[in-house]
C-alpha cells in the first residue's frame, strides 16, 4: 500500500512585524509542516526599516538566522503611507520592548527580486503568506507578468467579506494601507485564500489565553510575553476588550489546518474610492462556471474566485497556536 506522503509546504511570509506578526512567524517556524524560505518586509504596523529590523530580531530570537530577510516597499502604490500604527504596536512595532539592534542583516536584493527568484527556482511550489499591506505582492505581479502562474497559492491575512472593518467602519488595516495593491493581488491568476476579519476577529484569546501563550519556557514564548501587553492594553483602553484577536497567526494556522475554516468562493474587488476605500467586495452569483470564470458584473469581470474564510473553529485554532508556541 502506498502511504500518502504529506508534502512540506514551502512558504514566504511577507510581513510588517508587528506584535501579531511576531507570533505568526514563530508559529510557522515551529510547524514541521511548513518550510519558511524567507521573510519579506513591508511598511504597515511600523515603517519598513523598523519592520526589517524586527524580522531580523525575530529570527535571531528563534535561532533561525539561516532564513533570509529581504526588504520591500516603503510606501503604498499611490505613495501615501497612512502612517505607522504605533498606538497598536508601539513605536518600534514590538510593544516598546526596547530590544537591542539586530546583529544580522537583510539581503542586498529587494523583496520583489527575492520573491521572483525563489518562485522561479521552485515553480508551483511556493505559497506566499502576506500578513501586511499587499504592496510587495502587487509589485511582484506587475513587474514579472506571468509569475502568478508559477505561484502555488497566496494565503493572505486581510480584508473583510461580511464583517465590518477594523481600521475604518468598512476596511481592514492591511487592505486599507494599500487598496490599489490589494486589488491587483485579488486579480492574480493563482489560487488566493483570504483569511480576513470574518474569522480572525473570532480567534479571540481572553486574558488567560494570552497569558498562557507567553508562559512557556522557551525564547519565542518569552518574547511574546514581552510584546503582547502593549497590544492587550491598547485594546483594553480603547475598546474595553479583555483579550485580543489573533489575526496573522490565523493565516498560518490555515496553511496547516484548512479544515478548521469554512470557506466560500467569490471573486473580490477592492474599493479604492471614498469612505469605503479598502473594502473587499465579493461579486456574487452571476452564472459562474466550474473554473470560476462566469459572467460577471463589470467590476468582477475576468477575476478568479477568491477562497474566502467565513467561519472558524475558534477552539481548535487557539489550541493549535498555543501548542505550537509551547515548543
Ligand atoms: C492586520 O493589521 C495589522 O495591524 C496586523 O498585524 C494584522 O496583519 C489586522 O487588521
Ligand atoms: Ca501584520
Amino acid at each position: 500500500r502506498i502511504k500518502e506522503i504529506k508534502m512540506v509546504k514551502k512558504i514566504i511570509i511577507d510581513t510588517d512585524p508587528g506584535i501579531d506578526d511576531s507570533l505568526a512567524i514563530f508559529i510557522a517556524l515551529n510547524s514541521p509542516e511548513l518550510e519558511v524560505l524567507g521573510l519579506t518586509t513591508v511598511f504597515g504596523n511600523a515603517v519598513t526599516k523598523t519592520c526589517t529590523e524586527n524580522a531580523l530580531r525575530l529570527l535571531e530570537i528563534a535561532e533561525r538566522i539561516d532564513i533570509p530577510v529581504a526588504e520591500g516597499a516603503h510606501a503604498p502604490l499611490n505613495g501615501n503611507f497612512r502612517g505607522a500604527a504605533t498606538f497598536v504596536h508601539g513605536d518600534d512595532g514590538q510593544g516598546n520592548a526596547k530590544l537591542p539592534l539586530p546583529t544580522t542583516q537583510a539581503l542586498k536584493i529587494d523583496a520583489v527580486t527575492f520573491l521572483n527568484e525563489t518562485i522561479e527556482n521552485n515553480p508551483n511550489e511556493i505559497t506566499l503568506v502576506p500578513v501586511g499591506p499587499l504592496t510587495n505582492i502587487a509589485n511582484l505581479l506587475t513587474k514579472h507578468p506571468g509569475i502568478d502562474a508559477k505561484i502555488k497559492e497566496i494565503v493572505l491575512m486581510g480584508g473583510n467579506a461580511r464583517s465590518p472593518g477594523n481600521a475604518t467602519p468598512t476596511a481592514e488595516a492591511n487592505i486599507l494601507n494599500d487598496p490599489e495593491a490589494a486589488d491587483i493581488v485579488f486579480s492574480a491568476q493563482c489560487k488566493v485564500t483570504m483569511v480576513g476579519l470574518d474569522v480572525t476577529n473570532n480567534v479571540f484569546m481572553n486574558e488567560e489565553q494570552v497569558n498562557t501563550i507567553g508562559s512557556f519556557d522557551n525564547a519565542k514564548s518569552k518574547h511574546i510575553n514581552k510584546i503582547n501587553p502593549f497590544y492587550f492594553n491598547f485594546l483594553k483602553n480603547f475598546f474595553e476588550e479583555e483579550g485580543m484577536p489573533i489575526h496573522d497567526s490565523s493565516a498560518v494556522t490555515y496553511l496547516v489546518h484548512p479544515e478548521y475554516f469554512e470557506t466560500i468562493q467569490h471573486p473580490i474587488k477592492v474599493e479604492t474610492l471614498g469612505i469605503s476605500r479598502g473594502k473587499t467586495w465579493m461579486g456574487m452569483g452571476i452564472s459562474d462556471n466550474e473554473e470560476g470564470l462566469g459572467e460577471r458584473l463589470k467590476p468582477w469581470e475576468n477575476r478568479r474566485k477568491t477562497n474566502i474564510c467565513v467561519n472558524v473553529n475558534t477552539k481548535k485554532v487557539i489550541a493549535f497556536i498555543t501548542e505550537r508556541i509551547s515548543i
